[in-house]
């Protein structure tokens, strides 16, 4: 969601700026724009509705020399998206540009208050406001200082660049709430960015700001300040993830790509955590929280999404094998239904980005209230990162495109990682304990099996990509992958697709079921296996046409259903691993048959940074 660049250099900051905006895109937007400091001191600045290619076009009519700038990719919130609400936005007198992460609150007060001193508007945005609000103070404070009173008087969340052609050399940064990170690229040269997307091509070394740190860049160096303008120390961190890793390497789509390096992804995220003779998981992490864990009582684990759905599976991996009752819970609703937490609760935030905005709050609500707060997270360094007490990344590298794949496998590979851990600080036995261990391993080569099959399903989205509905069934561990699968499908499709536990279906849903409304049901043999081709033969039966994710060998469901999909045998907490892989490719290949914009999907943002 929105991206923010600024460059400070000696080269030309329009391409540096262009190229971050690029790699940043993934993240979901619908308008871009810049504004540079040209060469005479005046702002130039370019905006245009839509992808970057109508920026790119704008910019090729002018020639926009200067090498301080910023750029911004917006998702919309106040106002809808157009050229005059896309950022940067500026002063009545245009001399201050700035681009805003985030939403400013009390936009409405602070307006009318800016009114009344004659300031007149244009946008619909909240992010002009702060624009005429530093403006305003910038009548008796040099640009830093009035940066730092307008963010002091400012309520809601924030990651700003500014910049003033009063002191043209100097770019202006500030984290509340969203993030913000400085690249060091060399003696005077910088890029501050929203992502390390849009920084790791030019350098490695870098500093998260935290919230409410203001950065300030010249050419003569960098000063990172609090919003009383003391100054902070910051230790210089390392990105150790490749600039290749976010490219698409000869494949179509971002999506393909993480689809299919899934089997290389579960391992790297298995790599030295699994110690199959003594049947135990090693997570660093949580070691030096071992004793507190196994006092603790009640388990809740929250997420968005994709994260929200590995976060049911792990419900049922721990309850089953760590015998911890685990409840789950959407971030967004947990942190205003006051949840009763104490010192014996374990509050587990699951997220890629760890820059979701519900899920920060809700990890801070659960610090707040005393309980112990891990995180499953792929971005290092990110807010949710190092908001928590402890946790496990899933080292999945880079996830590019918006729907997610690779990184959910991994969150489900961690979640089976810290049942191991928790069960056998508890009562699972050291047999019990090595079959999890041993079957782990085993994930990237079964994934990779059903990867081998990806021509067949390709082949599928053919027969099956006309339908405008679609229903995605399964019980137990396979509930919440119909949710998955269901969520894939009409992210990237825009088919309307639900998903039910198979159980449910009799409970109202199959009066919808006729033979223009298919049925994915993920049926392998499994504990509930009977109980599932019961509700497929209750669909079948009402001429409703069913695609069936089967276990290899199955010799009934290819009776039953009009079409299978075989995946290995494995236990059964582990199945919903193997079943996201078709899940993933089915929507994949029905939504690229529909020629959508399949890594940046309509309406939705890769990191939701605003509740
Ligand atoms: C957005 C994305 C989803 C993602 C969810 C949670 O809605 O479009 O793909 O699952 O946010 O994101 P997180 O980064 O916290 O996992």
């Amino acid at each position: 969601m929105c991206g923010i660049i600024g460059y400070i250099g000696k080269q030309p900051a329009t391409p540096i700026i262009m190229d971050g905006l690029k790699r940043m895109e993934y993240r979901g937007y619908d308008s871009a724009g810049l504004a540079v400091i040209v060469n005479d001191q005046r702002i130039e600045c370019r905006k245009k509705m839509g992808k970057l290619a109508n920026l790119q076009a704008e910019l090729a009519k002018y020639d926009l020399p200067g090498s301080v700038g910023i750029g911004h990719t917006r998702w919309a919130t106040h106002g809808e998206p157009n050229d005059i609400n896309a950022h940067p936005h500026h002063d009545c007198q245009e001399e201050i540009y700035l681009n805003h992460n985030g939403i400013i609150e009390n936009y409405y007060e602070i307006k009318a208050a800016l009114e009344q001193q004659g300031h007149t508007f244009y946008s619909a945005t909240d992010t002009e406001v702060l624009a005429h609000l530093i403006e305003q103070h910038h009548k008796t404070l040099n640009f830093e200082e009035a940066f730092l009173a307008a963010l002091n008087e400012v309520i809601g969340t924030y990651g700003v660049v500014a910049i003033s052609n009063k002191e043209p050399e100097k770019i202006l940064a500030a984290r509340l709430g969203s993030p913000m990170i400085l690249g060091i690229v060399g003696d005077g040269e910088y890029i501050v960015a929203s992502d390390v997307a849009a920084i790791m091509q030019h350098t490695r070394q870098v500093i998260y700001l935290e919230d409410r740190e203001v950065c300030v860049l010249t050419p003569q160096g960098y000063t990172i300040k609090d919003l009383q303008a003391k100054k902070i120390d910051h230790a210089v961190n390392e990105v150790d993830w490749d600039v290749s890793q976010a490219q698409k390497q000869g494949y179509p789509h971002f999506m393909l790509k993480e689809i299919m390096e899934q089997p290389r992804v579960v391992l790297d995220c298995l790599r030295g955590r699994v110690k199959i003779e003594e049947g135990l998981a090693h997570l660093r992490g949580l070691h030096e929280y071992s004793e507190r864990l196994q006092q603790c009582n009640r388990m809740i684990i929250v997420g968005m999404g994709t994260a929200l759905h590995a976060a049911m599976v792990g419900e049922y991996m721990i309850e089953e094998y760590a015998e911890l009752p685990v409840e789950i819970e959407s971030a967004a609703e947990f942190r205003y239904r006051k949840p009763i937490l104490d010192d014996r609760t374990v509050v587990v935030a699951v997220s890629q980005s760890g820059e979701t905005a519900d899920t920060i709050a809700a990890v801070r609500e659960a610090k707040l209230k005393g309980a112990l707060v891990l995180g499953i997270v792929n971005v290092v360094g990110s807010t949710m990162a190092r908001e928590v007490h402890a946790g496990a990344y899933t080292h999945a590298g880079p996830e590019i495109g918006v729907a997610s794949t690779k990184a959910f496998t991994a969150q489900l590979t961690v979640l089976a990682l810290i049942t191991l851990f928790l069960g056998r600080q508890r009562d699972l036995s050291l047999v019990m304990g090595q079959r999890i261990a041993k079957e782990l391993l085993e994930m990237p080569h079964k994934m990779q099996q059903i990867l081998d099959q990806a021509d067949t399903i390709a082949g599928l989205a053919k027969q099956y990509g006309a339908y405008h509905d679609f229903f995605f069934i399964g019980r137990k561990y396979n509930f919440p992958m119909a949710l998955e699968g269901a969520l894939k499908l009409k992210e990237i499709s825009y088919i309307h697709a639900e998903g039910y536990g198979a159980g449910d279906m009799k409970h109202g849903p199959i009066a919808l079921i006729d033979d223009q409304f298919p049925t994915v049901a993920i049926a392998p043999q499994d504990s509930v296996y009977q109980k599932t081709v019961s509700n497929i033969q209750e669909i079948k039966a009402r001429q409703g046409k069913v695609i069936a994710i089967v276990t290899t060998g199955d010799t009934i469901l290819p009776k039953v259903a009009d079409t299978v999909i075989a995946i290995p045998k494995t236990l059964e907490m582990l199945t919903p691993i193997l079943a996201a892989v078709p899940l993933q490719l089915l929507a994949y290949h029905i939504a690229d048959q529909l020629k959508r914009d399949i890594d940046q999907p309509r309406n939705l943002a890769k990191s939701v940074t605003v509740e």
